[in-house]
């Protein structure tokens, strides 16, 4: 089989570059390990910029994420048992919208369906090679069935363990990382969100963010040790640590209910430079993981399809590599950003026993500064509801 790009991984840069692709008459197949239905069924994301809302609406999937998304003109944080707001629309021009990455995975998935692009599921040892050539390849099993695609460019859009990273020889790629001693316990639950808008909490007994999916159904979430094992929190456990962290006024509104989803998540930073090898092309998670504190992720991999799909949309349509040559540049100059705001907030907001009492009382101050100057908060603003792409 023949295509112009080869895509491997439908999570939202897959899918969502894909779309783009096929909007503007260049012929693509996504390769993906998974069921359709294991990919939905994966609760991540929840927060999308306003140019990830343009970028959707552009690919002519933001029908039902105008329909149904939530507008946020602002974001309150939650500080030494007090709350206050920062007003993104005033201090950044500027709103977020709520709409969950299962439903951004799903639209675009209806979208290829309907489109009759190749898109294959559940495909075994999906396998990159030749991307450092002119005629790159990506052979994969289905049904015990060997297959071959030729292509002109290969997107690695396969996230952090996939295997288009993985294929790149060790001394073409620099990689940089930060780990941390903690994680996030999320629960989503149908109980409808203590606050309209967002809250960050910081609190001695660790950080918690009260988020949402829709009026009726919230996403809770609770800075654990990684060492925690999840079956040791009932949901009972939960909501009454969550109660603890929250200042009196807003655990007393906060309403209760069974979780329909728990999960643990490692917190990462992680930036792979360059983005391209050859005509092997990264985006999203595939080359970069930011801590979920600043919602940054998958406005990541948006911004990187968007920087992609030009590139490649140009290259076949005035025959120029120039878009091409500069994407790794133009994609990491946005990731780096994203990756000190994300580190940045999460520095802020977390517990870090090993930072000690002055660590602790450096944290107060920048929070104390960031409650009451104008200045703190347009920085804090214009990084949350996004950078210019
Ligand atoms: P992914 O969504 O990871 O998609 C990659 C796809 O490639 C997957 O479908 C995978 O199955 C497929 N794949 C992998 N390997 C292969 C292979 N060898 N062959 C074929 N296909 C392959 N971000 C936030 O902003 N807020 C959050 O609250 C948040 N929570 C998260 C929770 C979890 C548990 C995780 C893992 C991430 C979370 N993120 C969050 C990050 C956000 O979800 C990601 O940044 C976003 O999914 C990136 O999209 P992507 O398409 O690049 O990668
Ligand atoms: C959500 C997750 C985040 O990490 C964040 O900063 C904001 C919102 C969410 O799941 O809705």
């Amino acid at each position: 089989m023949k295509v112009q790009v080869a895509i491997i991984g439908a999570g939202p840069a897959g899918l969502l570059l894909g779309q783009l692709l096929h909007n503007a008459g260049i012929e693509t197949i996504i390769l993906e390990q998974r069921s359709q239905e294991y990919v939905l069924g994966r609760i991540r994301a929840g927060l999308l910029e306003q140019g990830t809302c343009e970028l959707l609406r552009r690919a002519g999937v933001g029908a039902r994420l105008d329909r149904e998304g939530l507008v946020h003109d602002g974001v309150e944080l939650s500080i030494l048992g007090r709350r206050f707001r920062i007003d993104l629309k005033q201090l950044a021009g500027k709103h977020v919208v709520i709409y969950g990455q299962t439903e951004v995975t799903k639209d675009l998935m209806d979208a290829r369906a309907k489109s009759g692009a190749k898109i294959v599921y559940e495909a075994e040892e999906v396998t990159p090679s030749g991307f450092d050539s002119a005629s790159p390849k990506v052979s994969y099993r289905k049904d015990g069935k060997e297959h071959t695609v030729s292509c002109d460019f290969i997107a690695g859009c396969d996230g952090f363990h996939g295997i288009s990273r993985q294929s790149v020889p060790d001394g073409a790629i620099r990689t940089y990382e930060r780990l941390y001693h903690f994680g996030w316990l999320g629960i989503l639950s149908d109980t409808p969100p203590v606050s309209e808008e967002l809250i960050y909490v910081h609190h001695e007994r660790g950080f918690a963010l009260c988020t949402m999916r829709s009026r009726t159904r919230s996403r809770l979430y609770l800075q654990v040790p990684l060492s925690e094992d999840i079956a040791d929190w009932s949901d009972a456990h939960f909501w009454d640590e969550l109660k603890r962290r929250l200042d009196p006024q807003t655990a007393a509104q906060l309403v209760t209910g069974p979780s329909i989803e728990k999960s643990i998540a490692p917190l990462r930073s992680f930036v792979a430079e360059p983005m391209r090898f050859g005509r092997l092309f990264l985006a999203g998670d595939a080359a970069h993981i930011v801590p979920p504190t600043g919602a940054k992720g998958l406005n990541l991999a948006a911004s990187d399809v968007h920087y992609l799909s030009e590139a490649l949309i140009s290259w076949y349509a005035e025959k120029s590599g120039q878009a091409l040559d500069a994407y790794s540049a133009r994609a990491l100059a946005r990731v780096w950003k994203a990756e000190r705001f994300s580190w940045s907030m999460t520095k802020l907001l977390h517990q870090f026993p090993d930072e000690g009492a002055f660590g602790r009382k450096m944290q107060e101050a920048e929070l104390e500064y960031l409650a009451t100057s104008k200045a703190a908060q347009t920085a804090l603003a214009e990084n949350y509801v996004g950078l210019p792409y």
